[in-house]
């Protein structure tokens, strides 16, 4: 199978979307010029080009991307190849409206945005084939080729007739039988019980809530036709080049897609990320998007967008400070990313994103962001031999999984508050914080090679993978979980006792009589610290050798912590500081220690192949001391004993 690799030659890549159809030709070679002095190796063409590449049906436009890919190949610049198919042309809409994607409540979306296609539609996946063939057919051999992008952000939903045809069909293959189906769903309640597959619709808006495992097993169908739809264009591209990688890009952390499931269909897992410049956890963010992507691409990744400031849709929309856009981007290399890359190269005029930030913005080729763009290209031009293609160790894994996600969020549920993002990334951080290098996994994955698996939340465990959970800690692995976790079953069913039996024995809880979530805001006191979103009334078997206990109010005494051998349970949301210094405790007794010790606040160490990163996420110069004598990569500077970084400065120290 092609990797990233095969595109990146031993380089990290730098580059971003292209839209050269909204500019005169003239300005191509000014764009090739700047990509030139930037260190621009790759672009991404044709995102969103349908219209031009077949302005009417089945009559294709290809002169001006001939010429385009010539010019960049004449200038040494590889070109990711995107199917255009999240914007299909106008015409596509007004003589198939059966391509357009239905809402919950049955209105239509209209052309005029973009991604206004029905996944479930033939005639858009007709017309999606048929522009892929012609594409891969003519630009399969041109020199500048170097990976495929299939469509973008798959994200959308339809509701619409052919979508519930497609639904039946998928239901029919899930369940077999609709004495099966109604057995999942529980439709014993409320009088839903289904006599005929005709009856059976998408989750439409309804008067009352909506029947659970319906509204589940539309998000898992939502996710397979949009794969399908995937796999169908990934397909075509295959058979023309079977040697170029494909990829699609994800948005980060998506609650539509299945992202495990997706990257195993692809040969580049890609991601789009955003955090915002303002947001004082920004960094983590991005960390944790990195440390998921580069799970789920099990090795290195393509950081395929990303913006150099501002992004147009945030109510205060401020641009990166100066330096910011470089130590993120260093930070994604950090953690695996073997391509930086950014929405978008040169700055529309015009359009919907017009204010959004690019590599060259409106202020040209000696505004700030062009000269910060320019340095970065020089760092990765620099770094790239040394570390392209390297890979992360880590100890640790998080567990995430979509279906579980899926079903934890729905109406009528007593925890709105605890979110899985909320805790997903309140535990990352808590990680991230004590400098523990971590990786994500699925529940079902071999998690032996971790030390510490870290379970904030899985709601819904399948057997499998509670039987995975327990061969861990059998094996010798430590296991700690959050609350919320082995709840329901694969067809969101309620396990016997309220959470499932095996699990209570493993952290020595014999009853779990009631859950107590706080109210926004609510913190509830424990030993030694003040836990917050939830608390439950446990009642230990006695079999824990670690207790602590709630203290005061309504659950006084009783445990909010257990720990039991190998296998821990927090039956709240410590406060940040308090989860850290319970998380870092419970790793050290897994033997798991912290990429460096004593480091400053707000600087993160990441080891990537034979590099440590270090990188300064404040404005202040820091101090790091760093055992022995080492090299900066970026600066060819020896390092003896400590290395000092300025705001937002970064070092990678060769050992
Ligand atoms: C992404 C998308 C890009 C661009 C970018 C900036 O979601 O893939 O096409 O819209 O956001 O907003």
């Amino acid at each position: 199978m092609p990797q990233l690799s095969d595109a990146t030659r031993g380089r990290v890549l730098l580059g971003g979307d292209y839209n050269p159809e909204q500019w005169p030709e003239e300005t191509w070679y000014d764009d090739v010029r700047l990509m030139k002095d930037a260190g621009v190796n790759s672009v991404t063409v044709g995102v969103f080009s349908w219209a031009r590449l077949e302005p009417r049906p089945g009559v294709h436009d290809f002169g001006w991307l001939d010429r385009l890919l010539d010019l960049v190949h004449g200038h040494g610049i590889g070109v990711v190849l995107a199917t255009p198919t999240a914007a299909p042309p106008p015409w596509l809409g007004r003589l198939h409206p059966d391509t357009l994607p239905v809402d919950e409540d049955g209105r239509t979306e209209w052309w005029g945005g973009r991604q206004h296609f029905s996944h479930s539609s033939a005639t858009y996946r007709r017309h999606a084939a048929a522009i892929t063939e012609a594409l891969a057919a003519r630009y399969g051999g041109h020199p500048a080729l170097t990976m495929w992008h299939i469509n973008n952000e798959y994200c959308t939903y339809d509701h619409g007739d052919e979508a519930a045809a497609r639904f039946r069909g998928w239901l029919r293959d899930r369940y077999g039988t609709l004495d099966a189906l109604n057995t999942a769903w529980g439709t014993a309640f409320w009088s839903q019980g289904y006599g005929d597959w005709e009856e059976i619709l998408p989750s439409r808006r309804a008067h009352y809530l909506k029947n659970p495992t319906q509204v589940l097993d539309f998000r898992r169908f939502t996710s397979d036709m949009l794969l399908e739809c995937y796999t169908a264009e990934r397909d075509i591209v295959r058979r023309h080049t079977p040697h170029i990688p494909v990829t699609t890009n994800f948005m980060p952390l998506w609650f539509g897609q299945d992202a495990w499931r997706w990257a195993g269909e692809e040969d580049v897992v890609s991601v789009d990320l955003y955090p915002d410049p303002r947001d004082p956890y920004g960094a983590q963010e991005g960390a944790l998007v990195q440390d998921l992507t580069r799970s789920q691409a099990r090795g290195p990744w393509m950081l395929m967008e990303q913006a150099t400031g501002a992004v147009g849709w945030r109510d205060v929309d401020q641009p990166k400070p100066r330096g910011l856009n470089r130590l993120w981007s260093l930070q994604a290399v950090a953690r695996g990313a073997d391509a930086v890359c950014y929405f978008q190269w040169r700055r529309s005029r015009q359009g919907a994103e017009k204010f959004h930030s690019a590599m060259l913005g409106h202020a040209g080729e000696h505004g700030r962001v062009f000269q910060e763009v320019k340095r970065l290209g020089a760092d990765l031009a620099t770094l790239g031999p040394r570390v392209s293609g390297t890979r992360i160790e880590a100890d640790v894994a998080v567990l995430h999984d979509w279906h579980s996600w899926w079903a934890g969020t729905q109406e009528a549920r007593p925890f709105a508050h605890a979110d899985l993002p909320v805790v997903l990334r309140a535990w990352h951080r808590a990680l991230w914080e004590a400098h523990l290098t971590t990786d994500f996994a699925h529940p079902t994955h071999d998690l032996s090679r971790y030390r510490l698996v870290a379970v904030p939340q899985l709601y819904l465990l399948t057997d499998a993978a509670v039987d995975n959970l327990l061969a861990y800690v059998h094996g010798g692995g430590t296991l700690v979980c959050g609350f919320l976790t082995g709840i329901a079953d694969e067809d969101d069913r309620v396990r016997p006792g309220g959470m499932d039996a095996r699990l209570r024995g493993l952290f020595g809880i014999r009853t779990l009589h009631e859950w107590w979530p706080l109210p926004a805001g609510g913190t509830v006191p424990c030993d030694g610290f003040r836990g917050t979103l939830w608390s439950e009334e446990l009642e230990a078997d006695g079999t824990a050798d670690e207790t602590v206990p709630y203290r005061g109010g309504e659950l006084d005494g009783l445990p909010a912590v257990l720990g039991k051998g190998r296998a821990w349970y927090l039956s709240t949301l410590p406060e940040p500081e308090a989860l850290r210094t319970l998380l870092t405790r419970i790793a050290e007794g897994a033997g798991v220690r912290p990429v460096l010790d004593g480091l400053p606040d707000g600087v993160e160490a990441v080891r990537r192949g034979d590099a440590l990163f270090l990188l300064n996420h404040g404005r202040d110069e820091v101090t790091v001391d760093v055992p022995g004598t080492h090299r900066d990569l970026l600066t060819g500077e020896v390092a003896d004993g400590s290395v000092v970084l300025g705001r937002y400065g970064v070092a990678v120290l060769s050992s």
